[in-house]
């Protein structure tokens, strides 16, 4: 494991010399350096990989700054997670730098009317569910649809949407906002930039790129990346941190069909911390022997040298470290698709539901077994997506565990094409992680996902699976701080027997009064019996919790189950209040836009 070559990952030391180098420059001694660093490929790379941080990005931007602008840039964003407003924030203080004056603003927090004084508006916002805005963009997105906007061809805009290419509708809600502003008269200043899951990487130039639409810098900007908080020395400027795995077990009893590992890792001396709600990203490694079969299949040779993000690499070590492989994204299918000597890859392109039956689970050997391709290595590896890092919903608190981060993690097996495939994150951790060996993690902040700041309040938790990972967290929260409030917990899997997980921990709260718990085991009986039906069957004490003001908290499977928990809570909502299901679905939708309900849905 310590052997990772990951480009994004660069020695501390590195930004503490640049730092003591640049101290007692002045102005143009600091404006000659940022350039020659520039020039030597120091201080930024075109893949943001590299970039500087810190001192030196500071004083080289402040020393290159524009006259002062004479609007003022309303930077709007719609997050679910945070991330869009971890963009929204470095945009909005790049404009800063620029002499721009900004307002950066929620969407929840922005009223319509607004627009109608608005000159320059740079929108930042994520894509949820299937091509779906996040409900705190839900409301101005649908008001962009009516008459209440007005005209708005007074309105220069700019969008930065965020997403993930794996889903078919890649930042379709960004798109969705650029086309509404156009269709009311706003001039766009260019088309919207969508930023894929490693856009932390590429900060420094879609911030560069995004304010000249609106204000170009007067000197060499140097490349910026997020500025760096209060962690220690050992954590890369990218928050990334090479954590020790203390401890890997299988919480699955002997029998079962399910794979689920209780994963815990130290962050001693990084200084990173993090909320209940959070996740923990994971930079996985690909498997070597699937990337020997697809150096074979395409008929490379192992040490082949490819340049990768700038640097020079044998082909076989970018499979491993630099390139997603197990998946395989619409617009890495597009890329490729320029590469294929046989077969029809238009008859999927071209058909929706061929493409997501196709991309559901194949990766790139399927590819290249269903379509012959011709490509070499190095258009491959231009090809693929950069390997992102996997979240996980953090199962611990701080409170609890202090300097230590717990995971619960579902090894994703499976097979298609009659092969076997192997999840490249989950089955690395199963099978080729040790414990004492390092890996590298990131803390994601999720503030879409967090415990009611009033501790009094009731809270409903529904996580079966890998699911009850952040109510874990919950918990060891709400006990450590004493929290007042109700807690109950709906867990569901397979099998009493083998597939209660945590049950020695949960049970301990129930014994002390602190929790209230039901459970669905879908195998132990007959007919199948889940989560959404011990909810329905809990109606009555359900709704008397929500009229006491509980929030209500999902976690889990994306595509059923939460989907199917939602519309049994809509059921008890009707069924209780005595109101129609349309009637209960609107009340249920109060309940989300009031933060009483939230999702970490995967
Ligand atoms: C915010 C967030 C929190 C998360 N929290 C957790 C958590 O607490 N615990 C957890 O275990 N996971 C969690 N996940 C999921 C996790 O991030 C990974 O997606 C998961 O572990 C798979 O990653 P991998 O690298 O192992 O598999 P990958 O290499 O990414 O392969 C996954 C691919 O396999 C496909 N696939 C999976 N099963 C099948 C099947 N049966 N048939 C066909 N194709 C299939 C998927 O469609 C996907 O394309 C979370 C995800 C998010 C976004
Ligand atoms: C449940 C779920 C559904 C998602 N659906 C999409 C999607 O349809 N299209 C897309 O481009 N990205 C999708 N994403 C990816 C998010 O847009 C991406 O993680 C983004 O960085 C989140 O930004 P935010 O924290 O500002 O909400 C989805 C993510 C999750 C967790």
């Amino acid at each position: 494991m310590s052997s990772q070559t990951n480009n994004d990952i660069v020695p501390q030391v590195l930004w503490g010399k640049a730092n003591e180098l640049v101290k007692d420059l002045n102005r143009d001694q600091i404006l000659w350096l940022g350039g020659y660093l520039s020039g030597v490929g120091l201080a930024s790379s075109a893949n943001g990989n590299g970039s500087a941080n810190g001192h030196v990005v500071e004083a080289v931007a402040n020393a290159s700054q524009a006259a002062p602008a004479d609007f003022k840039l309303t930077v709007l964003y719609g997050t679910h997670s945070g991330n869009s407003k971890i963009v929204a924030e470095a945009l909005s203080a790049e404009a800063n730098e620029r002499g721009v004056e900004t307002e950066l603003v929620s969407m929840p927090d922005f009223k319509i009317k607004k627009l109608k004084s608005t000159t320059h508006l740079l929108v930042v916002v994520s894509t949820h569910g299937k091509g779906e805005p996040p409900v705190a963009a839900e409301e101005i997105h649908r008001l962009l649809e009516g008459k209440r906007a007005g005209k708005l061809d007074h309105l220069k805009y700019a969008v930065v949407g965020l997403g993930d290419s794996s889903y078919l509708d890649f930042c379709q809600t960004g798109i969705d906002f650029h086309e509404r502003l156009k269709a009311l008269g706003g001039e766009a200043l260019g088309e919207p930039t969508l930023l894929d899951v490693d856009f932390k990487d590429n900060l420094a130039e879609v911030k560069k790129a995004t304010l000249d639409l609106f204000h170009p810098a007067g000197g060499s900007a140097v490349a910026q990346v997020e500025a760096s908080t209060e962690v220690s020395a050992n954590v890369s400027p990218n928050g990334i941190y090479e954590a020790e795995v203390l401890d890997i077990i299988q919480l699955n009893g002997r029998g079962s069909d399910k794979e689920t590992y209780h994963v815990e890792i130290s962050l001693e001396d990084s200084g990173l911390t993090y909320k209940p709600g959070d996740a923990l990203e994971i930079f996985a490694h690909n498997e070597e022997p699937l990337v020997d079969s697809i150096i074979e299949k395409f008929g490379y040779s192992k040490d082949e040298i490819v340049v990768v993000d700038g640097v020079e690499k044998t082909v076989r070590e970018a499979l491993i470290f630099n390139r997603e492989i197990t998946v395989i994204t619409l617009p890495v299918l597009k890329k490729l698709a320029a590469f294929v000597q046989e077969g029809d890859i238009n008859k999927i392109l071209d058909n929706r539901d061929e493409l997501e039956g196709f991309l559901e689970g194949s990766d790139l050997l399927d590819l290249t077994n269903t379509f012959k391709l011709s490509v070499t290595a190095q258009d491959l590896i231009n090809s693929l997506r950069k390997l992102p890092p996997r979240a996980y919903s953090i199962a611990s608190a701080q409170s609890e565990v202090d300097e230590e981060v717990h995971l619960t993690i579902g090894a994703v097996r499976y097979s298609k094409h009659d092969r076997d495939h192997n999840g490249a994150c989950s089955v690395m951790l199963a099978d080729r992680v040790e414990v004492g060996e390092k890996i590298f993690v990131r803390v994601s902040n999720n503030d879409g996902f967090r415990l009611p700041e009033d501790t009094s309040k009731p809270i409903i938790m529904v996580g079966p699976g890998t699911g009850i990972a952040p109510f874990r967290s919950f918990l060891q929260e709400r006990e450590a701080s004493d929290a007042e409030g109700k807690n109950w917990l709906f867990f569901g899997d397979q099998h009493f027997e083998t597939d209660f997980l945590y049950q020695a921990e949960l049970l301990k709260y129930r014994s002390k009064g602190q929790l209230k718990i039901d459970v669905a085991f879908s195998r132990d009986q007959e007919e199948k019996i889940y989560v959404q039906h011990r909810i329905k069957e809990k109606a009555q004490e359900l709704y008397q919790w929500i009229n006491e003001g509980a929030y209500i908290y999902i976690c889990g499977d994306r595509k059923r189950m939460a989907v199917d928990v939602k519309q049994a809570f809509v059921e008890v909502i009707s069924e209780q209040a005595g109101i129609s299901l349309e009637d209960a679905e609107t009340k249920f939708s109060a309940l989300r836009q009031e933060g009483r309900f939230q999702e970490d849905v995967y």
